[in-house]
This record gives structure tokens, C-alpha cells and sequence, in this order.
């Protein structure tokens, strides 16, 4: 009887967590939000321009295809989204298929210079949208599985990763402010890694921080995460880039 009173209580916790959900930019000190508003004290805003140029550089660019990257409005709103060939790919991946497969060029790999400048720009377009993914249909495969290693404790602190983004939100650890999680703001510049980097790098930060392995930069398990993370943030604001301490 007292178990399932204490679950009932547990599921009414779980979704008022739900419901609580709140934008990265509320967890940020008001200088640090105020700088993330302002592209002139923004460090970000230079892989900005430096991707705004890349698009439209060279005989078979971006622009030649996309017209001028206006066009990508809204694109990171969708984004991560199952391909025509079913593979989940996030804005990073599928920036990555043009450069293979439409400009025919090597790929300029994960954490690169120019494919953070890339997604920097295409994701800025999308400031302010509302983030509206597909989570149904070919995408929910992939939701469940992102669900399930949000859900799932690991690493040495045992923790999952609800525990810290759920239940501690808005409490202080290590200096810092725990947020729901959410990977809305990026990429994002952080003072600490004093450059741009992606969501799968904090996320490779969230897996040390519990002493857990680290998963390669787009590993499917963290791009079904990422599609969780999104999915999670479902109506709230695109922010990338945002300003991290
Ligand atoms: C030769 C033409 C061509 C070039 C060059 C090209 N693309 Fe694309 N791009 C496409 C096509 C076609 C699609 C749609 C593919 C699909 O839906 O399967 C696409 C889709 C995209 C999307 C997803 C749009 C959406 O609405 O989901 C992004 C982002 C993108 N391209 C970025 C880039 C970037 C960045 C470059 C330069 C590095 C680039 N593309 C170069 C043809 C091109
Ligand atoms: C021990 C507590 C803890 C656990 C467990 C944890 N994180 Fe974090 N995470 C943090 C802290 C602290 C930060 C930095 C402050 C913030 O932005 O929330 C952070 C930041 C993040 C961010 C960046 C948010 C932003 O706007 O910059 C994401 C995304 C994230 N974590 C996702 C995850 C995911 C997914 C997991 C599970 C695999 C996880 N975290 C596990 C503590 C934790």
C-alpha cells in the first residue's frame, strides 16, 4: 500500500518535472545572458562570420545550391531528423553529407574549425525559433533510445543524468548552475574551453562528470540523445551559440 502510494508520488514528480522545463538562458547569471544577447561581446559571433563566409566560398558552395543562408532559417528548429536513408542525423551530419555528397570534398570532421563555423551560422538562423522536432513515425526508435540512456545511471557516481538536470535544476555544483540539459544553445562558446565547441563535447564533459566512458563525437548513442535533449526541449528557443562559463 505504502509502495504504491510512493510510486504514485513518483510518477505525479516525474511529470511536474515535465512540465518544468525551462530555457538554457534562465540558468545563466545575467551578465553571461546578456552577453549571449549581444553579438558584439559575443566570442561566438566570430565562427559566425567565419561561416557565413565558408558558405558561400568556392565554385560549387553552399549558396550555389541553398541561395544565400537565410534560406536555413529554421532548419535547427528540426534538427536532429531521420534521412531518406533512415539514418539519424544531427545539423552537424547532415552539413557533413552535403560536403561528401554534394560538393564531393572529404568531410571536414567532428569539432572542426569549419563545420563549427557551419552549424554556428545555419543554427544561428534559427535563434529564437521554437524547437520542433519530429519524434514520431522513423524518429521514435531512436527517441527511445535517447530516453533510455538519459534514464539509465552510469559511471562510477551511479547517476543518471535526470538526478542532476531534473531533480537538481537550479541548484549549484562546482561553480556552476545545474540546467535542464538541454542542448538548445549550441554550439556553444564556453570560457573554460575558450573556443566554440559542440553538444556532443559538453555531453563527453556531462560522462566524465559522473566517471563514465566517454562516447565519440557523433556516436549513435549520443545523437539519439541528442534527439532526446530536443525533443525534451520541444517549444522552448533556439539560443546557439551560447555563452558558457
Ligand atoms: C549540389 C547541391 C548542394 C550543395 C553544394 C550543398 N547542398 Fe545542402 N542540400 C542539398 C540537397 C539536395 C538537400 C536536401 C537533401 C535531402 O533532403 O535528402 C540539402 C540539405 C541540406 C540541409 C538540410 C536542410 C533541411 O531543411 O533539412 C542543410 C543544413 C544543408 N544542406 C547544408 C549545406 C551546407 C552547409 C553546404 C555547404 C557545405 C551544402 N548544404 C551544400 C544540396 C546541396
Ligand atoms: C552530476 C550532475 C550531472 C549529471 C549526472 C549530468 N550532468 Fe549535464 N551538466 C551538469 C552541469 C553542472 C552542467 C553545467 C551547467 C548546466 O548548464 O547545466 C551540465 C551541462 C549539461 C548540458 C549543457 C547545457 C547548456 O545549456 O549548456 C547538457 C546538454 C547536459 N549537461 C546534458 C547531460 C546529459 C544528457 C547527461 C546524462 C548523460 C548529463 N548531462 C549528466 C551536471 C550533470
Amino acid at each position: 500500500m505504502i509502495r504504491r502510494a510512493a510510486a504514485a508520488l513518483l510518477l505525479l514528480a516525474g511529470v511536474a518535472a515535465a512540465a518544468d522545463i525551462r530555457p538554457s538562458r534562465d540558468f545563466l547569471s545575467p551578465e553571461l545572458r546578456a552577453q549571449q544577447d549581444d553579438p558584439s561581446r559575443h566570442p561566438g559571433w566570430l565562427w559566425v562570420e567565419e561561416g557565413e563566409a565558408l558558405w558561400a566560398r568556392g565554385a560549387r558552395s553552399c549558396q550555389s545550391c541553398h541561395g544565400g543562408i537565410e534560406s536555413m532559417a529554421g532548419v535547427a528548429a528540426r534538427y536532429p531528423a531521420v534521412a531518406t536513408d533512415g539514418a539519424l542525423l544531427n545539423l552537424e551530419g547532415r552539413i557533413e553529407r552535403c560536403r561528401t555528397e554534394q560538393q564531393g570534398e572529404a568531410p571536414f570532421g567532428y569539432e572542426s574549425e569549419p563545420l563549427l563555423s557551419l552549424t554556428a551560422a545555419i543554427a544561428q538562423r534559427s535563434r529564437g525559433m521554437p524547437m520542433s522536432v519530429a519524434t514520431d513515425g522513423a524518429a521514435a526508435p531512436f527517441l527511445e533510445r535517447g530516453r533510455a540512456f538519459y534514464e539509465t545511471r552510469q559511471g562510477q557516481l551511479n547517476l543518471a543524468c535526470g538526478q542532476c538536470h531534473d531533480d537538481n535544476a537550479g541548484r549549484r555544483l562546482r561553480g556552476d548552475v545545474i540546467s535542464n540539459g538541454l542542448g538548445t544553445g549550441y554550439p556553444a562558446y564556453r570560457l573554460e574551453w575558450n573556443t566554440l565547441g559542440s553538444l556532443h563535447r559538453r555531453l563527453r564533459a556531462c560522462s566524465l562528470g559522473v566517471r563514465a566512458t566517454q562516447l565519440s563525437l557523433g556516436s549513435p548513442e549520443y545523437l539519439a540523445l541528442e534527439l532526446y535533449l530536443a525533443a525534451r526541449a520541444q517549444g522552448l528557443p533556439v539560443e546557439a551559440p551560447g555563452l558558457r562559463r
